[in-house]
């Protein structure tokens, strides 16, 4: 599947979002990350008293994808309320499965701020084939 429904998917990052767990920082991400077989799997941040466990919404998403057996992905989408780019922690993280994989950001009412890919996020990154 490559061909998508950005509007679905931005709905899922937003649901997501919902579901946040930011007591420090206050600031909720959702993400929603588009399967090849079509389904999508949310994630979202979940901070933690000792900062540095914190895990962002990004792969949190992709943790539930891989778990379920997914490991081809079409598109991702993120939501926060003024349209951050995924940290590089996650560019790092989503660059494993694909550069192609479509960067979707946008805000909690749906409007899309910015279309990317991996690929583009981290340019020159390293990824499985340096260890193949
Ligand atoms: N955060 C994400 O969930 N994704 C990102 O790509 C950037 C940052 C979260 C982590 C933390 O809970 C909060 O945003 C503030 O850094």
């Amino acid at each position: 599947m490559s061909d998508f429904d950005p509007t679905a998917l931005i709905r899922g990052a937003i649901a997501a979002r919902d579901r946040a767990y930011a007591p420090y920082s206050h600031y909720a991400v959702g993400a929603a990350l588009l399967g090849a077989s079509g389904r999508i799997y949310t994630g979202c941040n979940v901070e933690n008293a000792s900062y540095s466990a914190t895990i962002c919404a990004e792969r949190a998403a992709v943790a539930r994808a891989v778990s379920e057996g997914e490991r081809s992905f079409v598109a991702l989408a993120v939501v926060s309320a003024n349209g951050a780019a995924p940290c590089g922690i996650c560019r790092q993280v989503l660059n494993e499965f694909g550069r192609d994989i479509v960067v979707l950001i946008a805000d909690p009412h749906g409007a899309l701020l910015q279309q990317t890919t991996v690929g583009d996020l981290l340019p020159n990154g390293f990824g499985p084939e340096y260890l193949a």
